[in-house]
């Protein structure tokens, strides 16, 4: 297996351009040579301007004198001022022809590993037991999935915690309503589809709540299973744990149609925490950290503020003994830096938690947990809107199911595939339905800026034209279809072939391909990684309109084409793969 990382050329020219400043400014330190992608070369450099005026030189002047030391005659065929002293660059067709087959040539299409020896910990999806998963889950578990197979791929050692609301007075409550009504139907009432046993869960969990909020006897009896839950009753905790199991049956369920890398061992709900609790408190109290406060324990902060500017306590515990939601993401964060050893925690959770987040790390500075050698980021993002731009709900106003959002895409996809196919076998055309109704989804998501709001809108995300995952893969499809037909021969690139602008075009883009996915992880946003896909599905197309590959002209030329075919089609299968969307190979 060949794994050296190809240097980008972007990155050879760079090079090239720092050498060339500091041969024409030999007085100059380090040096920034600005290189960029451009419209009117294969790049420019913007490099000389601020030095320019630095040095009080006039710009095109040194810029060009910049140019003229230029020395990489195998990189670069054409250097020229232009503007206010920006270099234009062109490069050899035969540097970039020998890139093409250089990316070919290894494996993991010579992407780098600056991620190497990092252990990363990706927080995300995080539902809630007893509850069914819905569409606010979506972006937290789509979210997290892609930047944790991105870190992945470029070396990081990712570490998944999906961090289950399965502790809290809340299931004091629920269990000691289905104590008191054994009659209640709930458990695996439909073996094939296990979001039906916590869509039952859910139903009777606001019905406990119901009962909860107006019968004071009950609360009582509900918060004294509250204590017997925490203190470890055999008879409570079977119950608990039976709620527990029950509910990740179904968020597994949610996770395979999506494909989504969750799986079991990734589970470290709230509840793993519990044991922690007092000793991380305690520490927090010696330390002078956490106060009391009316009774509760809380931690104080002279610089976070809420809404309207207000000073906020975070509440490590209430005055009823019980600790909550902070407690227990500050042992998480301890438990993460000191025995998962992480270097990095992500926790993709809603925008809304900003604050939370805000203390919670705050908090974990103070008491010397986080440290400057690790990097605590709360990945925050938008909501999920209705089709209409407004508030998703249902038509009777309730929150709408996860499953059913699926399952409406999912049918939505399979009409627009059918209309394509009008022979298909049924069942290819369900797995491929699946495939791209999920992709539309998922695309869906990721494509769009991860701060922002976004309606869902299954409609124009099964599209087959626009910026969709449909298109992506239909962009996929005919790749694949272009190399099955050229047949089993292997092509291979003649360096010193002729190159077409369009050729020159899809080849550079391609070789982008590694410094977006750095710069996707680095900014953590999948959205950067969407954009060059559809970038490059759109150059493919430009290609292949003015470039006939299979009736190029000449041998060489129908090699050469081939091998930009192949070396696209596996960099968007690839990319795709790191957006956790399947690559069809026909549809
Ligand atoms: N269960 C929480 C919710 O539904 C999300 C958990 C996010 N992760 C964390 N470490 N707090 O809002």
């Amino acid at each position: 297996m060949n794994v050296k990382p190809v240097t980008p050329l972007a990155e050879a020219v760079e090079t090239a351009m720092v050498d060339a400043l500091r041969r024409a400014l030999p007085e100059t330190g380090r040096t920034e040579p600005l290189v960029r992608r451009s419209d009117r070369a294969d790049y420019q450099a913007n490099g000389a301007l601020p030095l320019a005026k630095q040095h009080g030189r006039n710009p095109r002047e040194l810029g060009e004198v910049v140019a003229a030391a230029i020395d990489a005659p195998d990189l670069i065929a054409a250097a020229e001022v232009s503007g206010p002293g920006f270099i234009n660059i062109d490069l050899t067709s035969e540097a970039i022809w020998r890139q093409v087959a250089a990316r070919l040539d290894v494996d993991r299409l010579g992407i780098g590993l600056p991620l190497a020896g990092k252990r990363i910990i990706v927080d995300y999806s995080g539902p809630n037991v007893a509850k069914e998963m819905h569409v606010g889950h979506l972006r937290t578990t789509i979210i997290g999935d892609a930047l944790a197979r991105l870190a992945e791929a470029l070396g990081a050692t990712v570490i998944r915690q999906n961090h289950l609301g399965d502790w809290g007075t809340q299931f004091g409550m629920l269990i000691q309503y289905l104590n008191e009504h054994p009659e209640a139907e709930w458990h695996h009432a439909d073996d094939a589809d296990p979001t039906a046993n916590v869509a039952a869960l859910d139903r009777l969990y606001r019905e406990a709540r119901t009962v909860f909020d107006s019968d004071p006897d009950f609360k009582d009896r509900a918060r004294a299973r509250v204590v017997a839950l925490q203190s470890g009753d055999e008879d409570t905790r079977k119950v608990w744990r039976d709620l527990v199991e029950v509910s990740a049956e179904a968020f597994d369920a949610i996770y395979e149609r999506l494909g989504v890398s969750l799986t079991a061992a990734d589970l470290a709900g709230e509840s793993t925490y519990n044991h922690l609790l007092d000793d991380v408190v305690a520490e927090l109290v010696d330390a002078g950290i956490a106060v009391e406060s009316e009774g509760a324990l809380c931690v104080f902060f002279d610089d976070i503020t809420g809404p309207d500017d207000n000073p906020v306590p975070l509440l490590l515990r209430k005055a009823d003994g019980g600790y909550g939601y902070a407690a227990t993401d500050l042992a998480a964060i301890r438990y993460r830096i000191r025995d998962l050893k992480a270097d990095q925690i992500l926790y993709v959770v809603d925008a809304r938690q900003a604050l939370h987040f805000k203390q919670v790390f705050a908090t974990a500075r103070r008491a010397g947990w986080l440290t400057d050698e690790v990097e605590a980021v709360h990945v925050p993002f938008g909501t999920v809107l209705g089709p209409d731009g407004k508030p998703f709900k249902t038509r009777s106003g309730g929150t709408v199911r996860l499953m059913s959002l699926l399952d409406e895409a999912i049918a939505k996809a399979s009409d627009v595939i059918a209309k394509k196919n009008a022979d298909a076998d049924p069942d290819d055309l369900a797995a491929l339905a699946a495939a791209t109704g999920i992709g539309a989804v998922k695309y869906a998501d990721l494509s769009n800026n991860r701060i922002k709001d976004y309606a869902f809108d299954t409609d124009r995300m099964v599209s087959l034209t626009g910026d969709t995952g449909v298109y992506l893969q239909y962009a996929h499809t005919r790749l694949s279809s272009i190399l099955r037909k050229a047949g089993a021969m292997t092509a291979s690139v003649d360096p010193t072939a002729p190159m077409s602008k369009e050729e020159r075009a899809l080849a550079l883009h391609l070789d982008a391909y590694s410094a977006t996915l750095t710069e996707a992880v680095g900014e953590r946003e999948p959205h950067r990684l969407c954009g060059y896909l559809y970038a490059l599905a759109r150059t493919f197309t430009s290609f292949y309109e003015a470039n006939p590959v299979l009736k190029a002209q000449t041998d060489q030329a129908r090699e050469n084409r081939l091998c930009l075919v192949r070396l696209a089609k596996d960099t968007l299968a690839h990319g795709l793969g790191l957006l956790g969307i399947a690559s069809p190979g026909s549809m």
